[in-house]
């Protein structure tokens, strides 16, 4: 028997973790503190099915990119404190293409489940776990690939595509049992 060992895996685990958390967070700080004015406020495409449908709101996109940004800030705050070297290093740049990414991500893929004659809240897997990943990446893609390709190594990007779906399953079934969400997922 030779290969990882298991510190190397909980490190990993972790920079995943932390590179991803301003994120993780804007969906769930949406999903509390948003209603409101829909961003599509109330219309149609042509399709006569709503442009992004009542669950996405203003003040869910404010609220939750402002969450996304604030963790962040937190983050670059501790890392320059404390003595965490082996952690991942967040910039402004990353945390908030990072914030903004993952909303827009989830405003795509609702736009994307309208066109499907999704309902609003209604399941669509993979696209609902993954959609904040991909909005983020691509902003980061394009915006900042240095901070991208020199932080998301193969193995925080493998432990990134595992993580995410078990967290946004766990965090969704917390949120249905605090009220927060309709739906545990
Ligand atoms: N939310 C919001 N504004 C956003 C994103 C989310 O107000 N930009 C809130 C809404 O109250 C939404 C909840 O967070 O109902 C959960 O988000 P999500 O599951 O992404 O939305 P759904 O209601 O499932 O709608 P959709 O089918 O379009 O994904
Ligand atoms: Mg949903």
């Amino acid at each position: 028997m030779g290969g990882i060992d298991i510190n190397s895996l909980i490190i990993i685990g972790i920079s995943a973790l932390w590179v991803m958390l301003p994120a993780y967070l804007p969906n769930p700080v949406a999903a509390a503190l948003g209603g409101g004015k829909p961003i599509d406020g109330g219309r149609c495409w042509r399709d006569g099915r709503r442009i992004f449908g009542d669950g996405k709101t203003v003040r869910g996109l404010i609220a939750g990119i402002a969450g996304g940004v604030a963790i962040g800030l937190l983050q670059i705050l501790v890392h320059s404190h404390a003595e965490i070297v082996w952690l991942p290093e967040h910039t402004l740049v990353s945390i908030t293409l990072l914030a903004v990414g993952a909303l827009l991500g989830d405003l795509a893929k609702s736009f994307l489940k309208r066109r499907r004659g999704v309902e609003r809240g209604e399941k669509w897997p993979v696209a609902d776990q993954f959609d904040l990943v991909i909005g983020a990446f691509i902003l980061l893609l394009i915006f900042d690939p240095g901070w991208l390709f020199s932080t998301i190594t193969i193995p925080i990007a493998i432990a990134i595509l595992i993580l995410t779906p078990v967290l946004h399953r766990g965090t969704n079934i917390i949120g249905y049992i605090l009220g927060i969400k309709d739906v545990p997922w």
